[in-house]
């Protein structure tokens, strides 16, 4: 099976930056590596030319993914195991940092907004985040992660308030076994929230399973009747290592490999990934409402499709989940006139995006744990 990388034939061999032109037809070949060449293209932002964010490996980037908040109320085992413990006193970004924020990255071509965490909705102010994201006409998508603690009461005033996609943490249908990972015992409520958010009418509803070893891999029936019957997508994770998890990760973690070759072996196909996809792969089946992903991060090639950044709570920019450091943003944050300098950094920074992270070597960067930067 083969990740269709469908830019790399458009723009193989020039630098990593930012990049003129429409997308799909970018233009960085043709002027080297224009990772500094940031002045043209940012006055070229303010008159409407579309710019693109893309890496010196032909990836195009698309996607930011924002987490919000660190803080969580939940403990899953292999994140906040002893739940969430405040370590700084530093704030998460305020709502005209992050209007400054997303200002940016949509002049440089960003269509797509994922809101994560820690738990997102846990932010006071998630519904004025979200109106204020959705109104920026340039997005597209506005995706929210939760792990549904408060999805049954807020499916439809989420959802009216612009959030188009929605991805729930479930990683077990058993009660008990939900409540030992999470430390919570909700999935009755999280279930329920699954459901209004299918009346909401969301493009999108996407339930991630983290794969757990002698946990939850005899569930894969149970999920798959969910899909059967449900609308929803059912993302099979393949638990990472991180900073914090190691003994957990060497105990549980299990390849999805197996799921895969099952659910070809039951007349599951692969869907065509559309252009810019990220590295979930989705199977569909005629007798099936629903779809399956799988994100198999150890996985050949898996960086290959990479189409995301992130920008952690604190306002850092994280070119990959398992990087060497985050690149502070914030301090270009605080003015409406800092927007040039803020495009320029940006796009410098991106001429050192790694091709792929280290995860099989052991190396997990800097990330103690997903909700320190967003999933
Ligand atoms: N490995 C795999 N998935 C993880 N998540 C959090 N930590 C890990 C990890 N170490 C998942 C959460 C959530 C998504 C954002 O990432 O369960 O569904
Ligand atoms: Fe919270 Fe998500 Fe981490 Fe679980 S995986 S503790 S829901 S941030």
């Amino acid at each position: 099976m083969k990740y269709i990388d469908s830019n790399s034939q458009n723009i193989k061999g020039h630098g990593g930056g930012c990049a003129l032109g429409l997308k799909g037809q970018n233009k960085a070949g043709a002027q080297g590596n224009i990772g500094v060449e940031t002045r043209a293209d940012i006055s070229a932002s303010s008159s409407n030319s579309t710019i693109s964010l893309s890496d010196r490996f032909g990836r195009n980037f698309p996607y930011l993914r924002l987490s919000i908040t660190d803080i969580c109320n939940f403990s899953c085992d292999y994140c906040l195991p002893d739940g969430y413990k405040k370590c700084n006193k530093i704030s998460p970004l305020s709502l005209n940092e992050i209007r400054r924020l997303i200002d940016v990255f949509t002049k440089l071509g960003v269509n797509k907004v994922r809101l994560s965490g820690g738990e997102p909705t846990l932010r006071k102010d998630f519904i004025a985040i979200v109106k204020m994201i959705a109104n920026n006409p340039a997005i597209k998508t506005l995706a929210l992660t939760t792990n549904g603690y408060k999805l049954a009461q807020n499916a439809e005033k989420w959802r009216r308030a612009g959030i188009t996609n929605i991805n729930i943490s479930i990683d077990s249908l058993n009660e008990q076994r939900f409540f030992a990972i999470t430390g919570h015992n909700r999935l009755k409520e999280v279930l329920l929230g699954v459901e209004k958010a299918i009346k909401a009418g969301f493009n999108r509803v996407k339930i991630n399973v983290v794969l757990l070893q002698n946990i939850n891999d005899g569930e894969f029936t149970d999920f798959l009747a969910l899909a059967k019957e449900k609308p929803v997508t059912i993302r099979f994770i393949e638990l990472m290592q991180t900073g914090e998890n190691l003994a957990y990760f060497k105990k549980f973690h299990i390849s999805s490999r197996e799921i895969k070759e099952q659910l070809i072996a039951t007349n599951w196909i692969i869907k065509k990934r559309p252009f810019n996809a990220g590295p979930a792969q989705e199977f569909i089946h005629a007798d099936y409402k629903g779809s399956i992903g799988i994100i198999a991060p150890y996985g050949k090639d898996f960086c290959k499709s990479c189409n995301r950044l992130r920008v952690s709570a604190k306002g850092d920019l994280h070119l990959c989940l398992f990087g060497k450091k985050g690149i502070a943003l914030r301090h270009l944050l605080q003015d409406d006139e800092q927007k040039e300098q803020l495009s320029k950094l940006i796009c410098s920074q991106l001429a050192f995006k790694c091709s792929s992270h280290f995860l099989a070597f052991g190396d997990s960067g800097i990330t103690p744990h997903l909700a320190s930067i967003g999933g």
